[in-house]
């Protein structure tokens, strides 16, 4: 690193000269004071996390979590509304510490993730905070990757077949429109998460894509309307404020309407999805579909 260490030599000569008409105390504390710059300057330089392990920091790093991160990756990053898992050992956008500062840093074009400086998050964050929320995340890691131990081929043909999720959900460009798509949900949610979502629908509704910059997202509530002339909706809410509603019925067909034109409408935090409870979906077909849709998102 030939820049880095001419740097630091024209620094230290620098340094040298302004010493030099120092007294002798503040000479040494001066000193101190430069070698703790330089260290840590090089540290973050270097992209290596400078407080790695480090357990108070951790800590630390939690409490920034919360404040800047939770609200999207969820409390403890285990995922939440709009942010993947991040407790995750395979990340997407890189696992190094490097990668991911610069991931928290920059931010990740073309995606929901904001940049944690210039105002992307809050009032913007020092490389320092940074550091301390990668140490912060290191410190909830998961040990090992969940890999689900199902069957992803078999997974695939029930996707497609007899529990009909494919009517609703796309993967990869095919499918249905009325839920979300479902790509890269496997490499983005945590195995709870996606258990919970299958099992249990209406506990925690999926946020609409285009909404995630949002401060409150449109969650796939579900509606029923009733037209002037008595035509009756159901689908799934894509947009609405205090006039209008936009909608996706179950025939995937939109509608925009003005609310004082309706007979009736009503909204439910309720998934239009059917709950598959274990009768319907026995375990081990569960951890076949998980582990395609792993597979898919994994590419
Ligand atoms: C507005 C919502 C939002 C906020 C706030 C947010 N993130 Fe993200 N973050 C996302 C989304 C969405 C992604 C996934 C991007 C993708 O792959 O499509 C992401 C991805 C990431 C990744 C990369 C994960 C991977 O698999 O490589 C890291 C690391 C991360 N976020 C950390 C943070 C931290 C730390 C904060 C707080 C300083 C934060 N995020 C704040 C939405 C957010
Ligand atoms: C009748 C349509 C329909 C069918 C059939 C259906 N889903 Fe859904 N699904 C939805 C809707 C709408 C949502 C969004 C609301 C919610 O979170 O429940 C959703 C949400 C999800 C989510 C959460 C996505 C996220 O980003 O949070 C997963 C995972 C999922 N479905 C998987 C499946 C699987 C696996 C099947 C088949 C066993 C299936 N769905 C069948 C409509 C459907």
């Amino acid at each position: 690193m030939p820049a880095l260490s001419n740097s630091e030599g024209t620094a230290a000569s620098f340094f040298a000269v302004v010493a030099n008409g120092l007294r002798r105390p503040m000479r040494v504390t001066l000193l101190l004071t430069l070698m703790f710059a330089f260290a840590a300057v090089r540290a973050f330089a270097q992209g290596k996390n400078p407080y790695a392990g480090d357990a108070k920091i951790a800590k630390l790093g939690e409490y920034q979590f919360r404040l800047n991160c939770a609200f999207c990756h969820g409390l403890g990053a285990r995922g939440g509304g709009r942010g993947p898992d991040l407790t995750r050992a395979q990340k997407r956008h890189g696992n190094s510490d490097a990668e991911m500062f610069h991931n928290i840093h920059d931010g990740i074009s073309g995606t929901a993730m904001p940049a944690a400086t210039n105002g992307g998050i809050g009032v913007g964050m020092s490389d320092e905070e940074i550091w301390q929320v990668v140490t912060y995340l290191r410190s909830v890691q998961a040990k090992a990757p969940a890999q689900p131990a199902g069957n992803p081929e078999h997974g695939k043909e029930l996707f497609n077949g007899g529990f009909g999720c494919s009517t609703c959900h796309m993967i990869e460009g095919k499918g249905g429109r009325l839920g979300p798509d479902l790509t890269t949900v496997g490499a983005s949610r945590s195995t709870e998460y996606l258990v919970e979502s299958v099992r249990n629908p209406s506990r925690q509704l999926a946020q609409g894509i285009l909404e995630a910059m949002k401060e409150f997202p449109q969650e796939y509530e579900s509606v029923l309307v009733v037209t002037a002339d008595g035509t009756k909706l159901s689908g799934v809410v894509l947009n609405q404020d205090q006039f209008t509603l936009q909608m996706l019925d179950t025939r995937e067909q939109l509608h925009l309407f003005e609310k004082d034109k309706l007979r009736s409408f009503e909204t439910r935090r309720e998934s239009v999805m059917p709950v598959y409870d274990q009768k319907a979906l026995g375990d081990k077909d569960l951890q076949d579909l998980l582990a395609y849709l792993f597979e898919v998102g994994g590419k």
